[in-house]
């Protein structure tokens, strides 16, 4: 494991100066790539589901013991708190359909995964967002800058820049007002 991580960090992770990250936590799959800015702490798991993946991370940022789940990318500012207990998953892992995901237990199994039927969209998280414990992120969010998700929301949609969220599913509460930002 420790040569794997090894080699994993010497090609396809771009660390800053003086991150913390801990990278027993992240589950690797060939290609995926990592980047972690300066000044930001990394205590979260990383799921690679696929190939090629990409994690990104800005400056000044804190991650909590959290998971984050891609098989195509998670982009996340600088300045962010993402809080503890959260998931964030950038695809749903099986076909809506029955008959397009009954055999990926079988599939998986023998170490093979069809994506071509699972609705797969990046996540983004944008600088200075802060997102409570026990919030769970869907494919295709985008958090807006400055936006505050409350503890234990289900993202599903946007978050526009600088409003409050809050709920199953998220839905706005208010504006951070100017004199918060
Ligand atoms: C349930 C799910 C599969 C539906 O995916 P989808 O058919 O692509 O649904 P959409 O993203 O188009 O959302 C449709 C509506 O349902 C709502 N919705 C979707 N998932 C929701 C959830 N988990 N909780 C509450 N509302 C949800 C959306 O807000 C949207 O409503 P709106 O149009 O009023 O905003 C998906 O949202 C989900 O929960 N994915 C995670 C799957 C999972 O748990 N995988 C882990 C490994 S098995």
């Amino acid at each position: 494991l420790a040569n794997r991580l090894i080699r994993f960090v010497r090609t396809n992770a771009i660390f800053g100066d003086t991150h913390a990250t801990r990278l027993w936590r992240i589950h690797l799959k060939p290609g995926c790539r990592v980047k972690i800015g300066s000044g930001s702490i990394v205590q979260c798991s990383v799921r690679f589901d696929r190939a090629g993946a990409l994690l990104s991370v800005g400056e000044r940022t804190f991650i909590g013991p959290s998971l984050i789940v891609i098989a195509q990318e998670v982009i996340i500012g600088d300045d962010v708190l993402l809080s503890w207990g959260c998931t964030v998953v950038d695809h749903n892992s099986h076909s809506a359909r029955f008959s397009e995901r009954s055999s990926d237990v079988a599939d998986w199994s023998r170490g093979r995964k069809d994506w071509s039927n699972v609705a797969v969209e990046g996540v983004t998280i944008e600088n200075r967002a802060w997102v409570g414990f026990n919030v769970i992120i869907l494919k295709g969010v985008t958090i807006g800058e400055g936006a505050i998700v409350g503890a234990g929301s289900v993202v599903t949609r946007d978050v526009p820049p600088w409003t409050v969220v809050g709920g199953n599913p998220a839905r706005i509460i208010r504006e951070v007002s100017p004199n918060e930002r």
